[in-house]
């Protein structure tokens, strides 16, 4: 795919890497950027050799530092709720693509940018993360899907304070929170990170998708129960019990 103009997208291997980049602005989300992401994973959900997304953002200084505050400033009611409704397709796509989405929050990570790391599976954080729902210091909520994302995630009395405040936390703060599943030096945040998102590629992609799945889409163990009966029907399946039994390791999954 190529690079656009809010976006770069790399591929290495079965890991699709989408870095955020407006570094001028801090990687704030535009409505351009809006566009390209809901176009970019379109691609990635079409391509069947992608087994996992890390979304980070350019530079050292910013993951996003949220909604474009220029663009909203002009906004009347219908250009917002239009806005909103977009950037809300957009997370609801992260949320639900088939395979795993990894953030790397590489610095702030406010308002939407917060937003679209809640969107992820699994939040990576630099140790200079500085996480924040600043919109109630600006007269306005979170709109892209903060508020129930933050409350199912971390409980209501952290989202009560984090969003009611408008007030920003540290990446240790966001671990104990349980916001983030770890946290790293800046330096290593790429390196463990695509690590992490390796492992997950190596691993039978059809059990992956169908566990992500399960765990996103149904509170329903009858669905559970029924993607897990039908990963009985593929060859990775056959091939992965059978080479445990024999003592080996499955080195390629074929995704069938
Ligand atoms: N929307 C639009 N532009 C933004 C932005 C946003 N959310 N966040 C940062 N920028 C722009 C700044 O306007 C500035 O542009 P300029 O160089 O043309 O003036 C540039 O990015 C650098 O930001 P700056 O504020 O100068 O950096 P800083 O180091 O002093 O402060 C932050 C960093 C993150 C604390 C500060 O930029 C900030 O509070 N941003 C807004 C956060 C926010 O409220 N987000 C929620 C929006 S709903």
């Amino acid at each position: 795919m190529n690079d656009m103009d809010t976006l770069t997208i790399e591929k290495k291997g079965h890991v699709v890497i989408l870095t955020l980049n407006r570094p001028d602005k801090l990687n704030a989300i535009n409505q351009t950027m809006i566009t390209e992401l809901h176009d970019a994973l379109l691609t990635i959900q079409r391509d069947p050799l992608a087994r996992c997304l890390v979304i980070t953002g350019t530079g050292k200084k910013a993951f996003a530092a949220g909604a474009d505050i220029a663009e909203m400033e002009h906004m009347d009611f219908f250009g917002a709720k239009a806005f909103a409704e977009k950037g809300c397709a957009v997370m609801h796509s992260i949320e639900t693509l088939p395979i795993p989405v990894i953030c790397a929050v590489n610095g702030f990570a406010l308002g939407g940018g917060m937003e679209l790391a809640l969107a992820c599976d699994v939040r990576i954080a630099a140790e200079n993360a500085i996480f924040g729902l600043p919109e109630a210091s600006l007269g306005v909520i979170p709109g892209f899907g903060g508020t129930v994302r933050l409350s199912r995630i971390a409980g209501h009395a952290v989202a009560a304070e984090m969003i009611f405040s408008a007030g920003t936390i540290d990446a240790d703060c966001a671990k104990r929170y349980g916001i983030v599943n770890r946290t790293v030096p800046l330096h290593e945040l790429m390196e463990y990170t695509c690590g992490l998102a390796g492992k997950i590629s190596g691993n039978a992609p059809l059990a992956v998708r169908a566990a992500k799945r399960s765990m996103r889409l149904s509170q329903d163990i009858k669905m559970e129960n029924m993607l897990f009966a039908q990963l009985f029907l593929t060859k990775d399946r056959q091939a992965g019990m059978n080479n445990f039994l024999h003592k080996k390791k499955t080195e390629h999954f074929l995704g069938e």
